[in-house]
């Protein structure tokens, strides 16, 4: 199995801020990788910076080439697709137009995929009328990542994808994130929630202040003390 995504040594800064102090990482195809870790770790540069919005020193490839000079949407087009934090929805558009506009790279199967991403989200067809705004939070989020895999990424970064959900939409989510891993989609899932992440991920990389402090399996981790005291609540 090859490398689709490699961080090496990477080092990111606003200003006199540090984000991320020699960060090192791969994501390997059809895995999740999980990337945990509290506020203002750095999750989010980092997965920002794989997708070419940052300036960095160190080395970020994709598919074995350096991201430093590519435009995200090149990025976007070679199938590295970033559902981000904010999610980013047209506000005032539909939910079917939002869809639609996610897979402006694949106009020959928009049919196909809208099918694809109704069947994975059922709500999304009932509500595909609706204005995205109107839309509720957990609703939102399963619209932005329909959206994102109307793009028909290979690898899917998820940046707080449970970030202030009630749990029974917490289970849609994860149950859509079990079918898209089922499809071959390889996942870089950045979360505060722990739990999640771990029932998630094969492999888990805990950062902190802008490095990583700890790496492994989920099974590892849940052994390791200053996990399960600081992050399990153990
Ligand atoms: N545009 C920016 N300008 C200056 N500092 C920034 C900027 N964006 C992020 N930072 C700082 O970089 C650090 C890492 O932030 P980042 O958003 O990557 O963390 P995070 O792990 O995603 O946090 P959260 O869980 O709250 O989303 C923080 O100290 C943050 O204040
Ligand atoms: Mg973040």
């Amino acid at each position: 199995m090859s490398s689709l995504v490699s961080v090496e040594g990477v080092h990111v800064s606003y200003g006199e801020v540090a984000a991320l102090r020699g960060i090192s990482l791969s994501v390997t195809e059809g895995e999740i990788v999980g990337v945990i870790g509290p506020n203002g770790a750095g999750k989010t540069t980092l997965v920002e910076t794989i997708s070419g919005f940052h300036d960095y020193t160190g080395h970020v490839e994709y598919r074995g080439r350096e991201v430093s000079g590519k435009a995200p949407s090149d990025l976007v087009a070679s199938g590295l697709v970033h559902c981000t934090e904010s999610r980013d929805l047209f506000d005032f558009l539909s939910v079917e137009d939002n869809l639609e506009l996610g897979a402006y790279r694949h106009r020959d199967d928009v049919a196909e995929r809208l099918d694809f991403v109704y069947d994975l989200f059922p709500t999304l067809a009932e509500r595909a009328d609706q204005t995205a705004r109107t839309m509720s939070g957990g609703e939102q989020q399963m619209l932005a990542i329909g959206r994102a895999l109307m793009g028909d990424p290979d690898v899917l970064i998820l940046d707080e994808p449970t970030l202030g959900l009630a749990p029974v939409i917490l289970q849609d989510i994860s149950a859509g994130l079990d079918t898209i891993r089922e499809t071959g989609v390889t996942v870089l899932l950045a979360e505060q929630n722990v739990t999640f992440t771990m029932n998630h991920a094969d492999r888990v990389y805990l950062l902190e202040n802008g490095a990583i402090e700890r790496e492994g399996d989920p099974d590892a981790l849940r052994g390791d003390e200053y996990i399960r005291t600081a992050y399990l609540g153990e």
